[in-house]
């Protein structure tokens, strides 16, 4: 497969999040950045990457050709590389690159869904799906995305895994119905923006951390790396968010704001910008109001204070990481998790 995985992360030091591209090379005594954190884990993500496309195999070829289309986008395969860094923090012994693909898999499951219902145009810097393929198709390749990854994960990390993967589905779902229902209700506050985002985003991230030490039959180290997970998907939310106000980002500027998402950057911004609030609670934006609020609102300093919200986030999750063994992998979760809640793009 194509492996185009170079989606931009992190801000600060400009560094480039990209999985795939990071090599293995000489053993490392210590994690520096997120390059570093990769690089641990470079071999089985080079493997899981090589089994991804062969998982949406189908003879049903519609099947293959919808999946196959946004798995060889690009992406950052975030949720393979932590289940990878869980793996290693808790010393699995297990096989490992299958069981990375679960969370990707989902992943992709829900992307499919997602710009759907969200209409997206824009998609890991490619036309969506449904804007190739039509809706039906989409939807339904979607499910087969979600069903595979669930076959999958009772096969790679048994029952407990099996579970914990199917409420943390179920949550995902949830959260996009309730983010749906309360499209355009203004008075919805950060109480529901946060219930939103811990179940559309935050469950399965914390699931990936937690995959193998499911999968190992460890309870108290999967509820470490789950509180770790939930942390660090939450604070991922909230950037995405923030990059709804950016250009650059392979998806569709803006389209939050469109929709009257209620997101804690605008939640911010209704804070500096009463006019936006008031226009906002009568109707949705004209398409040529959209970009002078998006300067507004990047002005005002709503990205900023959201931001500070998302290192919080981050902070508190890292103290879980303190109930996990020492070494490496614990050190590159750490890093990891500060690293994405300064991405940029
Ligand atoms: C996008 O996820 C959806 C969110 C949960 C924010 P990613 O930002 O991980 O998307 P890809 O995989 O890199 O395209
Ligand atoms: C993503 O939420 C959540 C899921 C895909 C379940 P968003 O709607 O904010 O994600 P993007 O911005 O489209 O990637
Ligand atoms: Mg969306
Ligand atoms: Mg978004």
């Amino acid at each position: 497969m194509s492996m185009p995985l170079s989606a931009t992360l992190p801000g600060g030091s400009g560094r480039r999040f990209s999985p795939a591209g990071v090599r293995a090379g000489a053993p490392l005594s210590r994690i520096q950045g997120a390059d570093d954190a990769l690089r641990l884990v470079a071999v089985p993500l080079a493997e899981a990457e090589h089994t991804l496309l062969g998982l949406v195999h189908s003879d049903v070829a519609a099947v293959p050709t919808v999946a196959g289309y946004l798995a060889a986008s690009g992406g950052k395969r975030l949720r393979p590389a932590l289940t990878a860094l869980g793996a290693l923090t808790i010393g699995f012994e297990g096989r490992l690159p299958k069981l990375m693909c679960v969370g990707e898999l989902i992943h992709l499951g829900s992307l499919l869904h997602d710009d759907v219902v969200d209409e997206g145009e824009l998609r890991r810097g490619k036309a969506t799906a449904h804007r190739v393929y039509g809706n039906a198709v989409t939807i339904l390749t979607g499910d087969f995305c979600l069903a595979r990854a669930v076959w999958l994960a009772s096969e790679e990390g048994g029952h407990l895994a099996v579970t914990a993967l199917a409420r943390a589905v179920t949550e995902m779902a949830e959260g996009e119905v309730l983010q749906l229902q309360r499209e355009g209700d203004l008075s919805c506050g950060r109480a529901q923006y946060f219930e939103v985002i811990n179940k559309k985003s935050a469950a399965l991230i914390a699931w990936s951390c937690a995959a193998a030490a499911y999968a190992a039959g460890d309870a108290p180290a999967a509820a470490a790396l789950e509180k770790y997970g939930r942390g660090v998907g939450v604070a991922f939310q909230i950037a995405d968010d923030i990059l709804d106000y950016h250009s650059g980002t392979g998806k569709n500027e803006g389209i939050d704001l469109q929709q009257r998402k209620v997101t804690l950057p605008l939640l911010y911004a209704f804070e500096h910008l009463p006019q936006l609030r008031a226009t906002l609670e009568e109707r949705p934006l004209e398409a040529d109001e959209i970009d002078g609020w998006i300067r507004q609102i990047r002005a005002c300093g709503a990205l900023e204070q959201a931001r500070a919200d998302a290192r919080r986030e981050i902070q508190a999750a890292l103290e879980a990481l303190e109930e996990l063994p020492e070494g490496l992998g614990r050190e590159a979760l750490g890093v990891l998790g500060e690293h994405l809640v300064e991405r940029v793009r």
